[in-house]
């Protein structure tokens, strides 16, 4: 995927993405997990509207310091209005390439973090620069979805291809705990170990479905179908979904989630 794409498609995302409450959920639940200690200096790549990088920056206090990289402008105003309304001085927001973060000498970090955005960056460049940039024994810490997951992202791509567009899982290539560990390893990692936790979705969350559905990068083949087919597919989408919540709302409410670690 091209750079300008993806910031493109999270700029257009930015207003509203404060409102996922399963993505600050997962961004805050990764950072409780890397156990994070005063003074730890910490990059969060990808840091979209800075749902882990705040939760970080709560933690490590005014010793400590964040920083989060993002491509999307969009999503860093969204997370610099709330550093601003949290007042916090221990974080910095950078518009840049999270695969290339040559202004950083190596091991300049005590903690790397990436929640949700492995999906998009390309894993074995942002696992190098991560690695570079991790001090020896500094902790990386990732997450994603198991392949198939979540229902909803699953049953929107069903209904896709009843209209005739094939869609790829987004999740499927970190899809699974040895996945996520293989990729560690393979970038020069050790001690990895991976943790499946279940995520809870809001009712905002299922309300935004359709549109965050259509509106991930993962599923633009969408795009070229003709606007009373996009319709079609919605109302079959939405009454998919309806029907699913009333046959196992525990199944479209839930879902499991990667968290993966592992030490410089
Ligand atoms: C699914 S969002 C996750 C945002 C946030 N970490 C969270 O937990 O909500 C993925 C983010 O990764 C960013 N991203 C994708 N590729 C990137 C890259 N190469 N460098 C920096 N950011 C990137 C996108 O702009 C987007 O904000």
């Amino acid at each position: 995927m091209r750079r300008e794409e993806i910031a493109a498609t999270f700029d257009l995302r930015a207003r509203g993405y404060r409102d996922s409450d399963w993505h600050r959920a997962s961004a805050e639940r990764l950072v409780d997990l890397c156990g994070l200690k005063a003074g730890d200096r910490v990059l969060d790549a990808g840091t979209g509207t800075g749902f882990a990088a705040l939760h970080a920056a709560r933690q490590i206090g005014s010793q400590g310091g964040v920083v989060g990289v993002d491509l999307s402008q969009g999503m860093l105003t969204e997370a610099h209005a709330e550093a601003a309304a949290s007042s916090l001085t221990n974080i910095e927001f950078i518009q840049c390439d999270a695969t290339a973060l040559t202004q950083f000498p190596d091991a300049a970090f005590d903690v790397v973090t990436a929640a949700t955005s492995l999906i998009y960056i390309p894993v074995v460049e942002g696992l190098r620069e991560w690695h570079r940039l991790l001090r020896r024994g500094g902790l990386m810490a990732f997450s994603t979805m198991p392949a198939g997951f979540p229902v909803a992202g699953r049953l929107f791509r069903e209904c896709a291809a009843e209209y005739g567009v094939g869609l790829d899982d987004p999740c499927a290539p970190l899809g699974s705990e040895s996945a996520c560990q293989n990729a560690l390893s393979a970038a020069g990692f050790d001690d990895t170990r991976a943790v499946t936790d279940p995520i809870r979705f809001s009712v905002r969350d299922l309300d935004r479905a359709w549109e965050s559905n259509l509106r991930s990068l993962a599923h633009k083949a969408l795009r070229d179908l003709p606007a009373e087919s996009l319709l079609a597919l919605q109302q079959r989408y939405e009454a998919v979904l309806a029907a699913e919540l009333r046959a196992d709302p525990a199944a479209l409410l839930t879902s499991p989630m990667l968290y993966a670690f592992a030490r410089r």
